[in-house]
């Protein structure tokens, strides 16, 4: 008996459980494998969260069904209204416009299903995010690549999306500060993507949980801020990778009450709400959490200045994004990103994301994480320098 459902027959295991599993085989085989490629920071969730969280986790009250259940604790959403207050200037209802979400990944999934039809086009980058293309396909609808290049900022030339496209278009995903190319949007980018999606009545999502990884402070946006942004954009955030809570699964949408009321309709009906232990400790975060992501931006920018050092030093020049803890770094000619990943695995037990894991207009890339501890990135970049002159 064939189990498997149809809509599930062209998706691929996730990228990332692959990615688990060959790091498990190679440390059955006795590899000291080094892993630089998956985005989850290394260093635990700062004290004063976990504190928060234990004082929550011995009130009874919050071992029952979590409040306001579905759409999150009206005081968690007051905080996520703060938080994009202070730091967006973006000013949302806590009652209408703010959605809490187990994980932002959790609200790719809803936002299709509460607005995207079988047949329907959604828009999205290509390299861009695994998840974006499984939901679609789970959907029933279709994926429409737009490339991101170098010599556009690796920003997508929307304009130039063909009109048949656009007509059958429910939404389009963006994702800035960009996984995995680092590039991150700017104020001027987002007006214009507003007016266009606005004329053409595409929704827009701008997936947004490294909003706080961004070297340049002036850098760090919001897509709720441009103009209009309110009728037809939500923007998903996270507290993963700002906070370094990736196993806690917290995050939120805001933005445009039809699309958060619908998301929260599909959110009702399946996974409900959040441990009210977990958003607790989640306000506490995003209250008293600036100094903490100041600590982690100053780890990042030494980690990727150590990166910089060693590939110029072999004579690869990186140029790297303003944002995110990645690396997107071209491989030389000649090679597939495939077989550069495979090279480094198989000669240097470092593991990397081939590019192509993002699409097709990865090939020619690899991307490295900078979310390892300092000395096993050096002895990941020593094994790749000794490989000088086999790979690049
Ligand atoms: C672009 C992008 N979106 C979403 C996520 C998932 O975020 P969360 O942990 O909040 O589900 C990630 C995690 O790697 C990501 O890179």
């Amino acid at each position: 008996m064939d189990i498997l459902a149809d809509r599930l027959k062209n998706i691929p295991t996730y990228l990332f459980m692959q990615l688990r599993d060959k790091i498990r085989k190679a440390q059955a085989e006795g590899v000291d494998l080094i892993s630089l490629a998956i985005g989850d920071p290394v260093e635990p969730t700062p004290a004063y969260i976990i504190e928060a969280l234990r004082e929550a986790v011995l009130d009874p009250a919050n071992h029952q069904y979590p409040t306001d259940e579905h759409r999150g604790m009206r005081v968690f959403r007051d905080a996520v209204s703060r938080w994009y207050g202070r730091k967006y200037a973006v000013q949302l209802d806590p009652e209408t416009e703010v959605l809490a979400l187990n994980g932002l990944k959790e609200g790719i999934h809803h936002f299709i299903m509460a607005t995207v039809n079988p047949g329907d086009i959604v828009i999205v980058t290509d390299p861009g995010y695994p998840a974006y293309r499984a939901n679609i396909l789970m959907a029933g609808a279709e994926a429409y690549e737009v490339p991101l290049l170098e010599k556009n900022g690796f920003l997508p030339a929307f304009e130039e999306i063909p009109e048949t496209v656009c007509r059958k278009a429910k939404a389009f995903f963006l994702n800035y500060p960009n996984n995995p190319t680092g590039a991150c949007a700017d104020k001027d980018f987002f007006t214009r993507l507003v007016a266009w999606a606005k004329t053409h009545g595409i929704l827009l999502m701008n997936d947004n949980p490294y909003s706080e990884i961004v070297f340049s402070p002036g850098r760090r946006l919001s897509l709720m801020q441009a103009p209009g942004a309110k009728d037809i954009c939500v923007e998903f955030n996270s507290l993963s990778k700002a906070y370094n809570m990736t196993g806690w699964r917290i995050g939120m949408a805001v933005g445009a009450e039809k699309i958060i009321q619908a998301m929260c309709r599909c959110k009702e009906n399946t996974t409900s709400g959040i441990f009210n232990a977990i958003q607790l400790a989640s306000i506490k975060a995003m209250d008293d959490g600036d100094g903490e992501i100041d600590k982690m931006l100053a780890i990042y920018r030494r980690r990727r200045d150590t990166v910089l050092r060693a590939f110029a030093a072999m004579g690869v020049p990186v140029r790297p994004g303003d944002g995110t803890f990645y690396l997107w770094i071209p491989v030389p000619h000649g090679r597939t990103s495939l077989d550069c990943a495979e090279r480094l695995l198989d000669d240097a037990g470092v593991l990397v994301t081939p590019g192509t894991a993002y699409g097709q207009y990865g090939e020619g890339y690899i991307r490295l994480s900078l979310t390892v501890p300092d000395d096993r990135l050096e002895q990941a970049l020593e094994r790749i320098r000794s490989l000088a002159g086999k790979v690049w």
